[in-house]
C-alpha cells in the first residue's frame, strides 16, 4: 500500500496528492508516468509524475477527476493509501541524457496546456537544477482553472501565463503566446507542448510553419502500461508507436493527432474497440500475443 501524505486541492476537480512510494521515488525521471489503482479491483489510471523528492521517497501526482477511478481517488484523504503505484513507467525526457553544457546554450520554450501544466514542472525543475532556464507558457481556460503558477515562476526562466478569456496574464490560447512571443523577437531552438491533443495537434501545426522542432507527451487511453494491450497506439512518423513503452514523448510533427484523437474516443465503447480491431489487424493488441 502506498501512504497519501499530502493532499490538496488545486483547483476546482484537480487534485494534488504526495505519495510515499520509495522505489519510485528512487529512480523516476522527468517525463514519465505512474499507473495508479485505488484498490484491487480498481480501474488502471496513468499519470504523469509532476514532482518527486529522493530523500522522503515520495511521489507527487496531479489529476483531474474525469471518470469513476479519479473520482474514487478524489474522496481519499491524507493518510489514507493508494492499493498499487506502478512505474516509474515509459521514457525520461530525451534532454535528461543530453549535455548540460550543450542544454544550456539551446533555447527552450515549454508549453502547458491546462493539467498538462504538471507534467512540465518537473522538466522545468530538472533543468532550472542544473542551471537551464526554459521559457514556460501556461495556458488555462480561465483564472480559477490555472494550477502549478507559482511553483512554475520559481523554476522558469521567464513565465508566460495565458487564458482563453482574458480573466488572467495574456488573452487567448498558448497558440496566440506562442506568435506574440517569436513576434517580440524571441528565438527559440526546441519546443516542448504538453496539454490536451487538442492543444498538442495546434500547437504542431504552428511550430511546424515556425520550422521549431516539437516535442509532445502523448497521453492516449493506456490499460497495462507496459506494450501489451495496445490500447496506447499511435501513429508517429507513419509507424505504429505504443506510447507507454516507446513514449511518452515523441516527435510532435510526425504525429497522426487526428488519428490518436479518432481512436481515443473509439476505444471507451466496445463497438469502438470492436471496429478499430479490425481496422487495425495485426497491430490492434501490443505485445502479449495472448488475447485471443
Ligand atoms: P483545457 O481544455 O483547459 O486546455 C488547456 C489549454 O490548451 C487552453 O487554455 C488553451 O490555451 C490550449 N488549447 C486548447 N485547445 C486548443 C486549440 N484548439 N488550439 C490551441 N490551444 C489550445 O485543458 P484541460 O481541461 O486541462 O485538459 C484536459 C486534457 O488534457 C485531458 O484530456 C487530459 O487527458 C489531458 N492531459 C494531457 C497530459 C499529457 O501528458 N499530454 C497531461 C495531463 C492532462
Ligand atoms: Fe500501452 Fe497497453 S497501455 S500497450
Amino acid at each position: 500500500m502506498y501512504k497519501i501524505v499530502k493532499k490538496q486541492e488545486l483547483t476546482t476537480n484537480i487534485y494534488l496528492m504526495e505519495v510515499e512510494a520509495k522505489r519510485v521515488a528512487k529512480s523516476c525521471e522527468p517525463g514519465q508516468f505512474v499507473i495508479v489503482r485505488v484498490d484491487s479491483e480498481g480501474e488502471r489510471i496513468p499519470l504523469t509524475i509532476c514532482d518527486y523528492n529522493r530523500e522522503a521517497g515520495t511521489v507527487t501526482i496531479v489529476f483531474q477527476t474525469v471518470g469513476a477511478g479519479t473520482k474514487l481517488m478524489a474522496v481519499l484523504e491524507e493518510g489514507d493509501a493508494l492499493h498499487d503505484f506502478v512505474g516509474p513507467l515509459g521514457c525520461p525526457s530525451e534532454f535528461v541524457k543530453e549535455d548540460i553544457e550543450e542544454l544550456k546554450n539551446k533555447k527552450i520554450l515549454f508549453v502547458a496546456g491546462g493539467v498538462g501544466a504538471a507534467p512540465v514542472y518537473p522538466q522545468v525543475k530538472w533543468l532550472h537544477e542544473r542551471g537551464v532556464a526554459a521559457d514556460v507558457i501556461v495556458g488555462s481556460k480561465t483564472k480559477d482553472l490555472l494550477i502549478l503558477e507559482k511553483e512554475m515562476e520559481a523554476v522558469a526562466g521567464n513565465l508566460y501565463v495565458t487564458t482563453d478569456d482574458g480573466s488572467y496574464g495574456r488573452s487567448g490560447m498558448v497558440t496566440q503566446t506562442i506568435k506574440d512571443l517569436i513576434a517580440e523577437g524571441n528565438q527559440y531552438d526546441v519546443c516542448v507542448a504538453i496539454g490536451p491533443m487538442i492543444m498538442m495537434k495546434f500547437v504542431c501545426l504552428l511550430t511546424k510553419e515556425l520550422n521549431l522542432p516539437t516535442i509532445v507527451s502523448l497521453n492516449p487511453i493506456m490499460v497495462d502500461g507496459t506494450g501489451m494491450c495496445g490500447a496506447c497506439r499511435v501513429t508517429v512518423g507513419g509507424k505504429v508507436k505504443f506510447a507507454c513503452v516507446d513514449g511518452p514523448e515523441f516527435d510532435g510533427h510526425a504525429v497522426n493527432f487526428d488519428e490518436a484523437m479518432r481512436r481515443q474516443a473509439m476505444y471507451k465503447t466496445e463497438e469502438g474497440r470492436a471496429i478499430l480491431e479490425v481496422e487495425e489487424g495485426d497491430t490492434h493488441h501490443g505485445g502479449c500475443g495472448v488475447c485471443h
